[in-house]
């Protein structure tokens, strides 16, 4: 595909080659993420940061991207403080907002929402989650980690076999880490999910006849048995028609390591898109499991700034730049980078 003034709204855009451009600039901005080198390639660049719905990680990893390559970021983290309160369509707030800036990164919580405005904007619009319909960047950083942690385990990325558990009805990480998956050779995805949660049949048909494998699961333990990943999900309380309804589905599936020892290989890589629910009612993913060397979690969250750096500077034309305007470091760093290699 081509990156440059692109839109990137969906996983449907990539193809193995593009992934692969992608993850080779990400690996090249690992000095600037790890804090080693400072790069000012987007010096005097705007980004406007437009964040609708709840998020902590996606808005500011995509902050902190732009600020590592140079750019400066605006931010409006709230409907009601936007001009959408007063009646403003998302197209004329996308004509605005192009006038001010160089790129724009949204989340809304409707489908379709991101594409809608971006039809009108004059600069690049990344989707940063629209509703339960896509969350394309989430699933870059997550094939990312899995490249990553395959690797490191001596293995590639196809014959892939990953249990996917939860909400994988309105998971929009979900959605798009399965679509994204599928460029691959031969993935077994095994899905976990109560009969009223799974991934809509649209898709799975999708997956089958592009020749992967598909199966059914409504227990978590006879689906972690025998995969590579196992991707653990939130209940998306937010998108259910009333509270009552999520009720039922809070703490169905818990994984802890007892459970990990119990049923899974050795070195199943452990990942969830985050934030898990760390409530007594819910923890999909018990605290337990954090000494465990297999949950990558926030390898994925470290990643995370890797993909969108490596994003920014595509879109932007200055992939190619980004090392002509390094320097060292000034200020006292930790190592506060997960090192597997
Ligand atoms: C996910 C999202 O917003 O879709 N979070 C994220 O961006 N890392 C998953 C979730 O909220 O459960």
């Amino acid at each position: 595909m081509e990156f440059v003034g692109s839109h990137i709204l969906s996983v449907d855009q990539f193809d193995r080659g593009s992934i692969q451009r992608i993850f080779d600039v990400a690996d090249d901005m690992a000095p600037y993420a790890h804090r080693e080198r400072i790069t000012r390639v987007l010096e005097g660049a705007i980004l406007s940061n437009m964040f609708f719905e709840p998020s902590t990680r996606t808005r500011i990893s995509f902050g902190c991207a732009f600020n590592m390559l140079g750019g400066e970021v605006r931010e409006t983290t709230e409907v009601k403080a936007s001009a959408l309160a007063k009646g403003e369509s998302l197209t004329d707030t996308a004509r605005v907002l192009s006038g001010y800036s160089d790129v724009i990164v949204m989340r809304h919580p409707e489908a379709g929402s991101v594409g809608e405005f971006a039809s009108t904007s004059r600069v690049p619009v990344l989707n940063a989650g629209d509703g339960p319909n896509e969350h394309p960047t989430q699933a870059l950083l997550d094939l990312y980690t899995i490249r990553k942690e395959m690797e490191s385990r001596g293995r590639g990325m196809d014959y892939l076999r990953i249990a996917l558990i939860g909400d994988l009805k309105y998971g929009r990480a979900v959605h798009s880490l399965c679509k994204l998956l599928a460029l691959y050779e031969r993935v077994h995805y095994k899905l976990i999910a109560p009969p009223e949660l799974g991934l809509q049949e649209e898709t799975i048909e999708d997956l089958r006849e592009a020749g992967h494998q598909v199966s059914l699961h409504h227990q978590m333990e006879s689906g972690i048995d025998h995969v590579d990943i196992v991707y653990v999900t939130r209940t998306q309380e937010e998108r259910f028609p009333n509270q009552a309804e999520a009720d039922k589905y809070r703490g169905l599936f818990r994984l802890n390591q007892a459970i990990y020892t119990q049923h899974c290989e050795p070195n199943t890589v452990i990942m969830h898109p985050l934030p898990r629910d760390s409530r007594a009612m819910a923890q999909e993913l018990d605290d337990d499991l954090i000494e465990n060397p297999n949950l990558a979690i926030f390898r994925q969250t470290d990643n995370g700034v890797l993909v969108r750096m490596a994003l920014f500077a595509l879109v932007l034309d200055v992939a190619d730049q980004v090392h002509n305007h390094a320097k060292p470091v000034t200020w006292y760093t930790a190592r506060r980078f997960a090192r597997r290699d």
